[in-house]
Protein backbone atom coordinates (compact mmCIF):
# COMPACT_ATOMS: atom_id res chain seq x y z
CA UNK A 1 0.00 0.00 0.00
CA UNK A 2 1.79 3.48 -1.00
CA UNK A 3 -0.08 6.30 0.30
CA UNK A 4 2.71 8.73 1.02
CA UNK A 5 1.75 12.51 -0.44
CA UNK A 6 4.79 14.34 -1.76
CA UNK A 7 5.93 16.82 1.68
CA UNK A 8 3.77 19.45 1.96
CA UNK A 9 0.41 18.43 0.35
CA UNK A 10 -2.49 19.34 2.41
CA UNK A 11 -3.23 16.04 4.03
CA UNK A 12 -6.12 17.39 6.54
CA UNK A 13 -8.36 20.70 5.77
CA UNK A 14 -10.52 22.35 8.35
CA UNK A 15 -13.13 24.65 6.96
CA UNK A 16 -15.22 26.66 9.41
CA UNK A 17 -15.32 23.53 11.59
CA UNK A 18 -17.19 23.92 14.93
CA UNK A 19 -17.59 21.74 17.49
CA UNK A 20 -20.87 21.54 19.96
CA UNK A 21 -20.75 19.77 23.50
CA UNK A 22 -24.69 19.80 23.95
CA UNK A 23 -25.23 23.51 24.02
CA UNK A 24 -21.88 24.41 24.65
CA UNK A 25 -19.63 25.04 21.53
CA UNK A 26 -15.81 23.93 22.46
CA UNK A 27 -14.52 24.98 18.98
CA UNK A 28 -15.12 28.02 16.97
CA UNK A 29 -14.92 28.28 12.71
CA UNK A 30 -11.48 26.11 12.48
CA UNK A 31 -9.54 27.09 9.33
CA UNK A 32 -6.67 24.83 9.52
CA UNK A 33 -4.81 22.62 7.10
CA UNK A 34 -2.59 19.59 8.01
CA UNK A 35 0.37 18.56 5.85
CA UNK A 36 1.48 15.62 4.50
CA UNK A 37 4.88 14.66 6.00
CA UNK A 38 5.13 17.08 8.85
CA UNK A 39 4.79 16.82 12.86
CA UNK A 40 1.89 19.79 13.43
CA UNK A 41 1.74 20.99 17.10
CA UNK A 42 -1.42 22.23 18.96
CA UNK A 43 -0.30 24.24 21.15
CA UNK A 44 -2.55 26.67 24.05
CA UNK A 45 -3.98 26.70 27.46
CA UNK A 46 -6.03 23.70 29.00
CA UNK A 47 -9.38 23.99 27.82
CA UNK A 48 -9.06 25.25 24.47
CA UNK A 49 -10.11 22.71 21.92
CA UNK A 50 -6.98 21.05 21.41
CA UNK A 51 -8.36 17.63 22.40
CA UNK A 52 -11.40 17.87 20.57
CA UNK A 53 -9.88 18.99 17.51
CA UNK A 54 -7.63 15.94 17.19
CA UNK A 55 -10.13 13.86 18.13
CA UNK A 56 -12.66 15.10 15.19
CA UNK A 57 -9.91 14.05 12.88
CA UNK A 58 -10.26 10.20 13.66
CA UNK A 59 -14.26 10.73 14.62
CA UNK A 60 -13.75 9.62 18.49
CA UNK A 61 -16.09 12.59 19.59
CA UNK A 62 -19.23 10.40 17.69
CA UNK A 63 -18.48 8.45 21.07
CA UNK A 64 -19.17 11.31 23.41
CA UNK A 65 -22.90 11.83 24.06
CA UNK A 66 -24.46 15.49 22.98
CA UNK A 67 -21.19 15.95 20.27
CA UNK A 68 -22.15 17.89 17.26
CA UNK A 69 -19.80 18.92 14.35
CA UNK A 70 -20.43 21.60 11.84
CA UNK A 71 -18.69 22.82 9.01
CA UNK A 72 -16.12 20.34 6.77
CA UNK A 73 -12.92 18.67 7.91
CA UNK A 74 -11.50 16.41 4.48
CA UNK A 75 -8.83 13.68 4.73
CA UNK A 76 -7.37 13.69 1.34
CA UNK A 77 -9.69 16.24 -0.28
CA UNK A 78 -12.80 14.15 0.92
CA UNK A 79 -15.06 14.66 4.12
CA UNK A 80 -14.26 12.60 7.09
CA UNK A 81 -17.75 13.14 8.57
CA UNK A 82 -19.38 12.05 5.11
CA UNK A 83 -22.21 9.52 6.08
CA UNK A 84 -20.69 6.68 3.59
CA UNK A 85 -17.54 6.72 5.76
CA UNK A 86 -16.66 3.60 7.47
CA UNK A 87 -15.85 5.15 10.44
CA UNK A 88 -13.38 1.70 11.23
CA UNK A 89 -11.59 2.20 8.27
CA UNK A 90 -11.11 5.51 9.00
CA UNK A 91 -9.53 4.69 12.04
CA UNK A 92 -7.41 2.70 10.59
CA UNK A 93 -5.99 5.39 8.56
CA UNK A 94 -6.21 8.02 11.47
CA UNK A 95 -3.98 5.86 14.54
CA UNK A 96 -4.21 7.45 17.64
CA UNK A 97 -1.57 7.64 20.82
CA UNK A 98 -2.81 8.81 24.20
CA UNK A 99 -1.72 10.72 27.42
CA UNK A 100 -0.95 7.90 29.51
CA UNK A 101 0.56 4.44 27.65
CA UNK A 102 -2.33 2.07 27.40
CA UNK A 103 -0.74 -1.35 26.34
CA UNK A 104 -3.43 -3.88 26.45
CA UNK A 105 -2.94 -6.41 28.67
CA UNK A 106 -1.17 -9.15 26.38
CA UNK A 107 2.36 -9.95 25.32
CA UNK A 108 4.10 -7.13 23.73
CA UNK A 109 4.04 -9.37 20.63
CA UNK A 110 0.06 -9.62 20.65
CA UNK A 111 -0.27 -5.82 21.33
CA UNK A 112 0.93 -5.33 18.45
CA UNK A 113 -0.28 -7.84 16.07
CA UNK A 114 -3.50 -6.74 17.49
CA UNK A 115 -4.70 -4.30 14.50
CA UNK A 116 -2.96 -6.40 11.58
CA UNK A 117 -4.85 -9.45 13.02
CA UNK A 118 -8.10 -7.42 12.90
CA UNK A 119 -7.75 -6.24 9.53
CA UNK A 120 -6.55 -9.07 8.46
CA UNK A 121 -3.53 -7.67 6.95
CA UNK A 122 -1.30 -11.00 7.46
CA UNK A 123 -1.18 -13.86 5.15
CA UNK A 124 0.32 -16.05 7.44
CA UNK A 125 2.50 -16.17 10.75
CA UNK A 126 5.71 -15.44 8.90
CA UNK A 127 3.70 -12.25 7.52
CA UNK A 128 2.35 -11.00 10.80
CA UNK A 129 5.88 -11.77 12.59
CA UNK A 130 7.75 -9.35 9.72
CA UNK A 131 4.99 -6.50 10.51
CA UNK A 132 5.14 -7.05 13.98
CA UNK A 133 9.50 -6.56 14.22
CA UNK A 134 9.04 -3.94 11.57
CA UNK A 135 6.58 -1.78 13.69
CA UNK A 136 8.81 -2.16 17.03
CA UNK A 137 11.81 -1.41 14.71
CA UNK A 138 10.21 1.56 13.82
CA UNK A 139 9.23 2.79 17.28
CA UNK A 140 12.83 2.61 17.99
CA UNK A 141 11.95 -0.58 20.94
CA UNK A 142 12.80 -3.49 18.94
CA UNK A 143 16.13 -3.89 20.58
CA UNK A 144 15.03 -3.84 24.32
CA UNK A 145 12.24 -6.09 23.45
CA UNK A 146 13.28 -8.55 21.31
CA UNK A 147 14.06 -11.49 23.75
CA UNK A 148 10.82 -10.92 25.89
CA UNK A 149 8.13 -10.99 23.22
CA UNK A 150 5.91 -12.87 25.18
CA UNK A 151 6.07 -10.68 28.15
CA UNK A 152 3.15 -8.71 29.02
CA UNK A 153 3.47 -5.18 27.54
CA UNK A 154 1.99 -3.96 31.10
CA UNK A 155 5.46 -5.14 32.70
CA UNK A 156 7.14 -2.48 30.39
CA UNK A 157 8.66 0.91 31.67
CA UNK A 158 6.35 3.66 31.17
CA UNK A 159 8.36 5.19 28.21
CA UNK A 160 8.66 1.69 26.40
CA UNK A 161 5.06 1.48 27.28
CA UNK A 162 4.12 4.59 25.19
CA UNK A 163 6.93 3.06 22.47
CA UNK A 164 4.64 0.06 22.46
CA UNK A 165 1.56 1.72 22.00
CA UNK A 166 3.36 3.97 19.09
CA UNK A 167 4.56 0.36 16.99
CA UNK A 168 0.89 -0.65 18.11
CA UNK A 169 -0.65 2.18 16.10
CA UNK A 170 2.12 1.73 13.36
CA UNK A 171 1.62 -1.90 12.90
CA UNK A 172 -1.68 -0.80 10.57
CA UNK A 173 0.24 1.23 8.50
CA UNK A 174 -2.13 4.58 9.20
CA UNK A 175 -1.29 7.70 7.22
CA UNK A 176 -1.71 10.04 10.40
CA UNK A 177 -0.67 9.22 13.64
CA UNK A 178 -2.80 11.33 16.73
CA UNK A 179 -0.52 12.29 19.79
CA UNK A 180 -2.12 13.55 22.52
CA UNK A 181 0.02 14.73 24.74
CA UNK A 182 2.08 11.46 24.60
CA UNK A 183 4.63 12.25 26.65
CA UNK A 184 2.90 13.94 29.90
CA UNK A 185 3.59 10.91 31.58
CA UNK A 186 7.17 10.57 30.88
CA UNK A 187 9.94 11.10 32.49
CA UNK A 188 12.78 13.35 30.60
CA UNK A 189 14.62 10.61 29.16
CA UNK A 190 11.63 8.58 28.21
CA UNK A 191 10.61 11.97 26.86
CA UNK A 192 13.61 12.51 24.86
CA UNK A 193 13.33 9.50 23.34
CA UNK A 194 9.68 9.62 21.94
CA UNK A 195 10.15 12.94 20.91
CA UNK A 196 13.50 11.60 18.15
CA UNK A 197 11.46 9.10 17.27
CA UNK A 198 8.61 11.50 16.10
CA UNK A 199 11.09 13.17 14.15
CA UNK A 200 11.72 9.88 12.39
CA UNK A 201 8.10 9.17 12.23
CA UNK A 202 7.65 11.89 9.76
CA UNK A 203 9.31 10.64 6.78
CA UNK A 204 6.57 7.78 7.15
CA UNK A 205 3.54 9.53 8.06
CA UNK A 206 1.88 12.83 8.78
CA UNK A 207 2.00 13.69 12.78
CA UNK A 208 -0.40 15.76 14.91
CA UNK A 209 0.52 16.46 18.32
CA UNK A 210 -0.83 18.14 20.75
CA UNK A 211 1.21 19.13 23.21
CA UNK A 212 1.86 21.89 26.84
CA UNK A 213 4.87 21.66 26.36
CA UNK A 214 6.47 24.54 23.98
CA UNK A 215 9.81 23.06 24.22
CA UNK A 216 8.46 20.18 22.88
CA UNK A 217 6.24 21.75 20.02
CA UNK A 218 9.50 23.81 19.19
CA UNK A 219 11.54 20.78 19.14
CA UNK A 220 9.76 18.46 17.54
CA UNK A 221 7.30 20.22 15.12
CA UNK A 222 7.47 21.75 11.41
CA UNK A 223 3.79 23.91 11.52
CA UNK A 224 2.49 25.39 14.76
CA UNK A 225 -1.13 26.30 15.21
CA UNK A 226 -2.06 28.23 18.67
CA UNK A 227 -5.52 27.78 19.87
CA UNK A 228 -7.06 29.87 22.55
CA UNK A 229 -10.79 29.74 23.92
CA UNK A 230 -11.81 27.48 20.99
CA UNK A 231 -10.38 29.29 18.11
CA UNK A 232 -6.99 29.11 16.25
CA UNK A 233 -5.45 32.39 17.22
CA UNK A 234 -2.53 31.51 14.64
CA UNK A 235 -0.94 29.38 12.38
CA UNK A 236 2.50 29.00 11.18
CA UNK A 237 6.02 27.88 10.53
CA UNK A 238 6.94 26.59 13.76
CA UNK A 239 9.79 28.33 14.24
CA UNK A 240 8.09 31.55 13.31
CA UNK A 241 5.41 31.12 15.84
CA UNK A 242 8.15 31.30 18.44
CA UNK A 243 10.50 33.57 17.28
CA UNK A 244 7.91 35.80 15.53
CA UNK A 245 4.84 35.66 15.97
CA UNK A 246 1.69 38.24 15.18
CA UNK A 247 -0.60 37.89 17.01
CA UNK A 248 -0.45 39.39 20.79
CA UNK A 249 -2.15 36.27 22.53
CA UNK A 250 0.26 33.87 20.65
CA UNK A 251 3.24 36.64 21.77
CA UNK A 252 1.97 36.46 25.85
CA UNK A 253 1.59 32.51 25.55
CA UNK A 254 4.77 31.65 24.79
CA UNK A 255 6.65 33.80 26.74
CA UNK A 256 4.76 32.15 29.36
CA UNK A 257 2.52 35.52 30.76
CA UNK A 258 -0.26 33.14 30.47
CA UNK A 259 -1.22 29.75 29.98
N1 LIG B 1 -16.76 15.04 26.66
C1 LIG B 1 -16.99 16.33 26.88
N2 LIG B 1 -18.21 16.77 27.28
C2 LIG B 1 -18.45 18.08 27.50
N3 LIG B 1 -17.53 19.05 27.36
C3 LIG B 1 -16.29 18.69 26.99
C4 LIG B 1 -15.96 17.32 26.73
N4 LIG B 1 -14.65 17.27 26.36
C5 LIG B 1 -14.21 18.53 26.40
N5 LIG B 1 -15.17 19.40 26.76
C6 LIG B 1 -15.06 20.86 26.89
O1 LIG B 1 -14.62 21.38 25.65
C7 LIG B 1 -13.65 22.39 25.84
C8 LIG B 1 -12.36 22.00 25.15
O2 LIG B 1 -11.80 20.88 25.80
P1 LIG B 1 -10.53 20.09 25.27
O3 LIG B 1 -10.70 19.84 23.83
O4 LIG B 1 -10.35 18.90 26.15
O5 LIG B 1 -9.36 21.15 25.51
P2 LIG B 1 -7.77 20.96 25.62
O6 LIG B 1 -7.43 19.62 25.05
O7 LIG B 1 -7.20 22.10 24.85
O8 LIG B 1 -7.43 21.05 27.08
C9 LIG B 1 -13.48 22.54 27.35
O9 LIG B 1 -14.31 23.59 27.77
C10 LIG B 1 -13.98 21.23 27.88
O10 LIG B 1 -14.53 21.39 29.17
MG1 LIG C 1 -6.47 17.98 25.93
Amino acid sequence: MTHFLPEGTVKIAAQNLGVFYGEKQALHAINLDIRAGEVTALIGPSGCGKSTFLRCINRMNDMVDGARVEGSLTLDGNDIYDRGIDVVQLRARVGMVFQKPNPFPKSIYDNVAYGPRIHGMAKDQTELDEIVMNSLEKAGLLGEVEDRLSESGTSLSGGQQQRLCIARAIAVSPEIILMDEPCSALDPIATAKVEELIDELRENFTIVIVTHSMQQAARVSQRTAFFHLGKVVEMGDTEQIFTNPQHTLTQGYITGRFG
